[in-house]
C-alpha cells in the first residue's frame, strides 16, 4: 500500500483510499458494490432528450437540484415534496453535509457495523464519540440481522444520531420494517436522529423493495443516490430526504462544499427518474444481479473448504468469510499484485477474515476475476478446518 505521511485531521477512509488508488489500475476490479455502469446512449434513447442534452447551456445549476429533479425524487418518499429533498454530489456528499450539520464535539454517534466507512470516519472527524452496533449472524451463518436489545444498551441521552445502512454495505442484508420501527422507538426516547443510507435500495435480489426509514419518525434523514441500484455512479447524483428545516440547513452547508450538482448530471438524473426510464434501469439492475449471483455463489460453493457466506439480499456484493490463515489486507494486496484483481478486505470494515467481492460487472469479467482469485488461493496452504460463523 501507499504510505501517507502528511498528518490528517480525519481518520483515513481505508476502503475509498484503496479503491481510488487501484480500481483503475487492475485488470479485474471486483471491489465495486454497484452494478456495471450504464452508458450515456442507454439514457438518451429519446430524440427529444438527446436534443435537450446537446442544447443544454453549461450554467450553474439550481444548487439544491432543479425543482423537477427534486419533485421526481420526492415521489419515492410518500408525503414528501420538493422541499423535503436536497440534491447533492453523490450519496457521499449527502452523508457529509448531514454529519457536518448534526454531529458536534462530544455527541455520541451509534452506527450499525459493518458499514460503509464514511459516516463512521466523519463521526470521529466532527468530534463525535462512535459507538458500534454490530450486525449479528444467525446460528446457521446464513443471515445477518440487527439486535434491538444491543441498540438499547448503546443509546443514551447523549446520542445525537443512529446510523443505518439499509440495505447494508458490505453484507447485503436488509433491515425489516418492524426493526426499523424499533430503531425509531429507541431513538425517540432520547430525541436522537436516525440517518439511513439507502443507496442500495432498488437493488434487491428478490425484487421486493427494502422498507425505508422514511415516514416512521419525525427525526429521520434518508441519504441515497443513483450510484448503486441505478448503475450511474459517474453522474455523481445523490440526495437527502428529510424535514424541510434539515434540508434547508444542509443546503447552506452545501454552499461550502461543492455549491451544487453538475448541470448535465441534474439533467441526466431527471431523465433517469422518469417513471418508465426508472423502471427500465431497475429492471436492468435486477437482470445483472440475477445473471451474476449464481456465478459467484457457485464459485463460493465450489470452494466451500475455504469460504462461508450469508446470501446477500441486495446490492452486487457478497461478504464472504474465508478460512485461510492469512490477514485480509495481505490477501488482497497479494491478489492485486500477483493477479491484478481488486476486492475489499474485511479489515476495511474492522473484520479481518472476510472479503467483500463485487459481482455487478459483466459476467465473463466476473468469472475471469474469480478464476484468478482461485489461482491465488491454490498457492496458499489448505485451510486447517472450515468453520461456519
Ligand atoms: C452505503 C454507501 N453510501 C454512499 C456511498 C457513496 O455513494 P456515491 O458514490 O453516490 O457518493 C457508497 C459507495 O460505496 C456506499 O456504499
Amino acid at each position: 500500500m501507499i504510505e501517507y505521511t502528511s498528518p490528517m485531521r480525519i481518520p483515513q477512509f481505508a476502503m475509498e483510499r484503496m479503491q481510488s488508488t487501484w480500481e483503475n489500475q487492475v485488470q479485474y476490479n471486483l471491489s465495486e458494490s454497484g452494478v456495471h455502469p450504464m452508458r450515456v446512449e442507454e439514457l438518451l434513447d429519446d430524440a427529444t432528450d438527446r436534443a435537450g442534452m446537446l442544447g443544454q447551456e453549461l450554467v450553474y445549476p439550481q444548487s439544491n437540484g432543479t425543482l423537477e429533479l427534486r419533485e421526481r425524487v420526492a415521489t419515492m418518499y410518500p408525503g414528501a415534496t420538493a422541499d423535503h429533498i436536497e440534491v447533492t454530489n453523490g450519496g457521499s456528499e449527502a452523508n457529509f453535509v448531514t454529519m457536518w450539520h448534526l454531529v458536534e464535539q462530544g455527541d455520541e454517534v451509534v452506527s450499525m457495523v459493518p458499514n460503509y466507512g464514511q459516516t463512521l470516519g466523519l463521526a470521529e472527524a466532527f468530534g463525535g464519540v462512535l459507538r458500534r452496533w454490530p450486525l449479528r449472524l444467525s446460528a446457521d451463518g446464513r443471515r445477518w440481522h440487527v439486535d434491538l436489545d444491543d441498540l438499547r444498551t448503546l443509546v443514551t441521552n447523549r446520542t445525537r444520531i443512529i446510523i443505518l445502512c439499509n440495505p447494508n454495505n458490505p453484507t447485503g442484508a436488509r433491515i425489516p420494517a418492524a426493526d426499523l420501527d424499533g430503531v425509531c422507538q429507541i431513538a425517540g426516547r432520547v430525541g436522537a436522529w436516525v440517518l439511513s443510507d439507502e443507496i442500495y435500495r432498488g437493488a434487491e435480489l428478490d425484487g421486493v423493495e427494502t422498507p425505508s426509514i422514511w415516514g416512521r419518525y419525525e427525526r429521520v434523514i434518508v441519504t441515497s443516490g443513483l450510484s448503486k441500484a441505478y448503475g450511474l455512479p459517474g453522474l455523481r447524483i445523490g440526495w437527502i430526504a428529510s424535514t424541510p428545516e434539515v434540508v434547508a440547513t444542509t443546503w447552506s452547508y452545501h454552499d461550502y462544499t461543492t455549491i451544487g450538482p453538475g448541470t448535465l448530471s441534474d439533467r441526466f438524473a431527471r431523465i433517469a427518474l422518469q417513471p418508465a426510464m426508472r423502471a427500465k434501469i431497475l429492471a436492468r439492475t435486477r437482470r445483472i444481479l440475477h445473471a451474476n449471483l449464481p456465478v459467484i455463489t457457485d464459485w463460493l460453493d465450489a470452494h466451500k473448504d475455504r469460504f462461508s457466506y450469508a446470501m446477500p439480499e441486495a446490492g452486487a456484493i457478497v461478504y464472504a468469510r474465508y478460512h485461510d490463515a492469512i490477514n485480509s489486507t495481505e490477501l488482497v494486496d497479494r491478489l492485486r499484485i500477483e493477479k491484478s484483481v481488486l476486492v475489499v478486505p474485511g479489515d476495511h470494515f474492522g473484520m479481518d477474515g472476510y472479503l467483500r467481492i463485487g459481482f455487478g460487472s459483466e459476467t465473463r469479467y466476473l468469472r475471469d476475476g474469480l478464476d484468478r482469485l482461485a489461482d491465488l488461493l491454490r498457492s496458499l496452504p489448505a485451510p486447517a478446518a472450515a468453520h461456519t460463523a
